[in-house]
């Protein structure tokens, strides 16, 4: 790509978890912030002060020399105030794995998504270098943009389309959030019973160590897989008293035993 067509200025609105990530790790990648956008002052101030960019609380008052604006707001604002920026071509993209790229379509004549994959929390420090960034664009000279870009930060970076990127997300809810919720479960469970937690760790990470392969589920173990009945209902008698705990529980046997006897059949 042309040195003239890289993003080099870019203005970053919102200065939540993902937007203060953002503006830091690519600040320290040689991009310029020159912007930050938010509504609330005091998070944005700080951010901008941070990248030593300038700040406003006015979304109409946006740097519109900039080679990209970049959204990190709650996905419910996106649109609203995408369209509140008023620009007209100049690059525009959302960072959220599960809106449509055309939310943006009024909003600039350039427009794409640039999402990261994964789970972003302002205190914790993240090293973006493995962490999938996932573009779409309108344009295959917008989606070479923002790869570029995104290439500085990752070395994992994926296109995909808006129906694929739900896709992924979607599942991104059964491998992120649903084994955390498992574990809070179990952690639940010890606890009643005076079990200290960090018994289950080493068992958590290997768990977590083999999801690593593809195939996850040649290496299950358990007395689902093994359809052990004797276990599990004495698991499920266990769990009586605790209802939804114990609905999850034969739901996700169910599941396995259904998932392995139908790859036996295959
Ligand atoms: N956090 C993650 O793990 C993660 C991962 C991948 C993608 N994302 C995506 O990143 C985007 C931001 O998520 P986040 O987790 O960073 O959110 P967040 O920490 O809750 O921050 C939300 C940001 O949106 C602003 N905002 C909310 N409603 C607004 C409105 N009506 N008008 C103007 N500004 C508004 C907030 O401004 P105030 O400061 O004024 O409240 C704040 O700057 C979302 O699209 C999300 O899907 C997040």
């Amino acid at each position: 790509m042309p040195e003239h067509q890289k993003i080099r200025n870019i203005v970053i609105i919102g200065a939540g978890n993902l937007a203060t990530h953002l503006a830091l790790a690519l600040h320290r990648k040689g991009v310029n912030v020159i912007q930050v956008l938010n509504r609330t002052r005091h998070a944005g101030e700080r951010l901008a002060r941070r990248v030593g960019a300038g700040y406003t609380d006015d979304f109409r008052a946006a740097d519109l020399g900039a080679d990209l604006f970049l959204l990190a707001v709650s996905d419910s604002s996106i649109e609203e105030v995408a369209k509140n920026l008023q620009l007209k071509a100049q690059l525009l993209v959302h960072t959220s794995g599960s809106v449509d790229l055309s939310v943006l379509k009024n909003a600039s004549l350039n427009i794409g998504v640039f999402y990261p994959l994964q789970t972003f929390s302002k205190e914790k420090r993240i090293n973006f270098s493995n962490i999938p960034v996932c573009i779409e664009a309108n344009t295959k000279e917008n989606e070479e943009k923002l790869v570029q870009l995104a290439r500085l930060l990752s070395n994992k970076v994926q296109i995909l389309s808006s129906s694929q990127r739900k896709v992924l997300h979607m599942t991104a809810v059964f491998a992120g959030n649903f084994s955390s919720f498992m574990y809070t479960i179990a952690e639940d469970l010890l606890k009643k019973h005076d079990i200290p937690f960090s018994l289950l760790k080493p068992l958590i990470q290997q768990t977590a160590a083999t999801a690593k392969n593809e195939d996850v589920f040649s290496r299950q173990t358990g007395p689902a897989v093994r359809e052990d009945t004797k276990i599990i209902d004495e698991h499920l008698e266990m769990l009586s008293k605790h209802g939804v705990y114990m609905e999850i529980y034969d739901l996700i046997s169910k599941s396995i035993i259904k998932h392995k006897n139908r790859n036996d059949q295959l």
